[in-house]
């Protein structure tokens, strides 16, 4: 498909990339419908990216149809949920109903890498659908709400993607709970933030988020674990705009920890960190001990998103190095990515 913008009333083409983020804060833990339990606050990332290339054509069938490629290939499980996705919000946008769209997506990172694509890939496709309502004149995707509405979209396809509209850093829960906002007070320092992902194992996860999420419906520290991380964001923000690496450091580590311990403490208990992933926090807590800015976080999976400060950029790609050398990662994976501006309509 030529991914030059084409369009005429009843057929055009157009092109979104959203990025991933990695959240510092998390969102663990639903509240009906597809809202967040506690309010969260992450990081956009740069070169971890969905690209979607979109076609659309006017059917005269009742409702919105959907062929859906990644790099290439149909597939048809997610095909069905992104069409079910599309279903549900084509009440609030009834052009939709009268639409045969064809999504070819793609991801900038290996997808052996065992990195959650949804985040991206959901605000890549709430961003071609926002485009497609404002030039079907919708007026409440008016410029100055647009971003909002996008993200409200984003958010009942995949919680995550409501934060990956943002440049640099966003909320979920704090302002609203039915989309994302961009954090507007952020120290410099933040700006082009390090995220070395490191893949300690690349293989699905036992346990999926979807199934991560249900098992805080009974949790015994769910109403606890609302409350501190609700706390944790609001103190976080506060913290980012000054630039304090040390206290950085301890509450997102903590936090990480933490998201683990509810999983070990859910009923069925559950573990996702690897061996290796202790391995490599212990390596991190030492070269911070002996002066380097590096910390880490982790996302509901084995794999450890070393974080740091650009200034410290040498400390850390040593340390990177020095884990891969001890045979610690996957293939030797990692992607070295940072703190981006967000999504992009591409030509
Ligand atoms: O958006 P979901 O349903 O895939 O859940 C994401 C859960 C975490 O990645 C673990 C935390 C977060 O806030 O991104």
């Amino acid at each position: 498909m030529a991914s030059k913008m084409t369009s005429s009333t009843d057929s055009g083409t157009l092109c979104w990339s959203a990025p991933s983020n990695i959240a510092l804060i998390k969102y663990w833990g639903k509240r009906p419908v597809q809202l967040p339990g506690n309010a969260s606050l992450s990081l956009t990332l740069e070169k971890s990216r969905t690209r979607v290339e979109a076609a659309w054509q006017k059917h005269s069938e009742p409702l919105p149809k959907l062929d859906f490629f990644f790099e290439d290939k149909a597939m048809p499980a997610f095909s069905a949920k992104v069409e079910k996705w599309l279903i549900s919000i084509s009440d609030e946008l009834p052009f939709l109903k009268n639409l045969k769209l064809t999504f070819k997506t793609s991801n900038t990172f290996p997808h052996s890498a065992g990195i959650a694509s949804s985040a991206s890939s959901m605000a890549a496709m709430a961003l071609v659908i926002g485009d497609l309502a404002k030039s079907h004149g919708f007026e409440n995707f008016s410029e100055s709400i647009w971003l909002e509405k996008v993200s409200h979209l984003a958010r009942l396809g995949s919680g995550s993607a409501a934060r990956s509209l943002y440049p640099h850093a966003a909320t979920w829960g704090e302002e609203s709970q039915e989309y994302g906002s961009g954090v507007k007070e952020l120290h410099p320092v933040y700006l082009n933030y390090g995220d070395a992902i490191l893949v300690v194992d690349s293989k699905e996860k036992s346990v999926s988020s979807s199934e991560g999420h249900a098992l805080m419906n009974e949790h015994p520290y769910r109403q606890l674990r609302f409350s501190m991380a609700n706390q944790r964001v609001k103190d976080l923000l506060q913290l980012m705009q000054k630039d304090d690496f040390e206290s950085f450091a301890s509450l997102v580590e903590l936090e990480a920890l933490e998201l683990h311990a509810l999983m070990m403490t859910s009923n069925p208990s559950f573990i996702l960190m690897k061996p290796a992933t202790l391995a490599i926090i212990e390596q991190i807590r030492k070269a911070r001990s002996l002066g380097a800015e590096v910390c880490f976080t982790l996302d509901a999976g084995p794999n450890i998103h070393l974080l740091y400060p650009n200034r410290a950029r040498a400390q850390a790609i040593k340390l990177v190095e020095s884990i891969k050398a001890q045979g610690l990662l996957d293939n030797n994976q990692w992607i070295d990515d940072c703190v981006g501006t967000g999504p992009r309509k591409e030509a």
